[in-house]
């Protein structure tokens, strides 16, 4: 008998649908986000009427279900309705307006793309959205090189909701004055779970993944904590997954506390988003904080600047904060030091492509 053969018969898998750990996996129901989805539907409930519906930016903290409570209302919209067609849009895969008027044209099944620009495309887009109304999704909103698509729907597209998403409230204040006041965006915060709410989720996906009474109740409790200090369930689910393929490789029938606790030791590998979908100047100031990880934010300033980087402190600022929220690098304010209150930032670990 060869090794795998073994290996393949000690080990009953504990996982009865992994596909429902995956970021991407569209639970039946979104829990603890009713208030939010009824709060975008008053803005799309004009266009059942005909009129136009209000337009609309949501922001919060990455993982905390922002993307699904819109995905989840989209899928809801088309078991409705024909009269409203959704379109979600994810601004980090294709983040120009031309890559996203070909998304848009896939969407609608219109195939001769091949060789026309973004203004031509919108044309023959426009004359189809036009019969109905539209709720358009621009997901991680702030990734958008340009705005050209914006202003043409705006202008072009009679019936329709914009939902803007993004972890960046300020990104709407960096908007050019024409396109804020034709959007006259509402503002809707997504806040963080509580633990309460963050147990709920996790135990709700427990069941879909894995074999019933797989999980010892101190080894979830463990994982429900971490998530609820990370504040981010896409971490959870992660964490989830990590303790259950630890569990099955040492052909363990339960998931025990060192799994879970050997999952959160490797966490620190884990990063949510590639630096390669980084901004030049962005991916700029993350090399030079790799070079000088641990000094503080105003030394940095001056290497960057040394080094002929652009704009004042408070947009080096602004960068070093989206950096560290997307976990590229850490910050911790010291205080009481002879300079007073100041951040240390610090690199963190490079990115595993293959772990997300
Ligand atoms: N209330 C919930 N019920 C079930 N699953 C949830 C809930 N909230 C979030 N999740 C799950 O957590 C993961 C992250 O959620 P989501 O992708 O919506 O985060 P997000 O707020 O859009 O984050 P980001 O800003 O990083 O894009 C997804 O797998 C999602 O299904
Ligand atoms: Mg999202």
């Amino acid at each position: 008998m060869s090794l795998f053969d073994s290996m393949l018969k000690s080990s009953e898998s504990l996982f009865q649908d992994p596909v429902a750990l995956d970021f991407d996996f569209l639970p039946k129901v979104i829990p603890y986000r009713e208030k939010e989805q009824r709060y975008i539907a008053t803005c799309i409930k004009p266009l059942m009427s005909q009129r136009t519906g209000k337009n609309i930016l949501i922001h919060g903290t990455p993982g905390i279900g922002k993307t699904a409570a819109v995905r989840h209302l989209f899928k809801e919209l088309e078991d409705e309705t024909d009269e409203i067609i959704p379109i979600y849009l994810n601004c980090w895969q294709k983040n120009t307006s031309f890559k996203l008027i070909i998304e848009i044209c896939e969407k609608l099944d219109y195939k001769f793309t091949h060789n026309k620009k973004t203004e031509e495309l919108f044309e023959i887009v426009k004359q189809m959205l036009n019969r109905k109304s539209v709720v358009f999704c621009f997901d991680e909103v702030d990734k958008l090189e340009d705005l050209d698509i914006l202003y043409m729907i705006l202008e072009q597209i009679y019936r329709k909701t914009i939902i803007l998403i993004t972890n960046y409230k300020e990104w709407a204040v960096t908007l050019d004055e024409r396109i804020r006041s034709r959007l006259a965006l509402e503002l809707l915060e997504f806040r963080s779970y509580n633990a309460a709410e963050i147990k709920g989720i996790m135990e709700g996906r427990i069941k879909y993944a894995f074999v019933p009474e797989v999980w010892q109740e101190d080894a979830l409790d463990l994982a429900v904590k971490k998530t609820a200090d990370l504040r981010d369930v896409r971490l959870g689910l992660s964490l989830l997954r990590e303790a259950g393929n630890l569990a099955e490789d040492r052909a363990s029938k339960k998931i025990e506390v060192k799994d879970i606790q050997a999952a959160i030791d490797k966490l620190s590998d884990v990063k949510i988003k590639s630096p390669e979908a980084l901004k030049e100047d962005e991916q700029h100031i993350l090399e030079l904080i790799k070079d000088n990880s641990g000094k503080k934010i105003g030394d940095l300033f001056t290497v960057y600047k040394e080094k002929g980087g652009e704009g004042v402190y408070k947009t080096f600022q602004r960068k070093i904060d989206f950096l560290s929220r997307n976990k590229f690098i850490s910050t911790k304010k010291q205080t009481g030091g002879p300079d007073g209150t100041t951040t240390i930032v610090k690199y963190e670990r490079e990115t595993k492509l293959d772990e997300f």
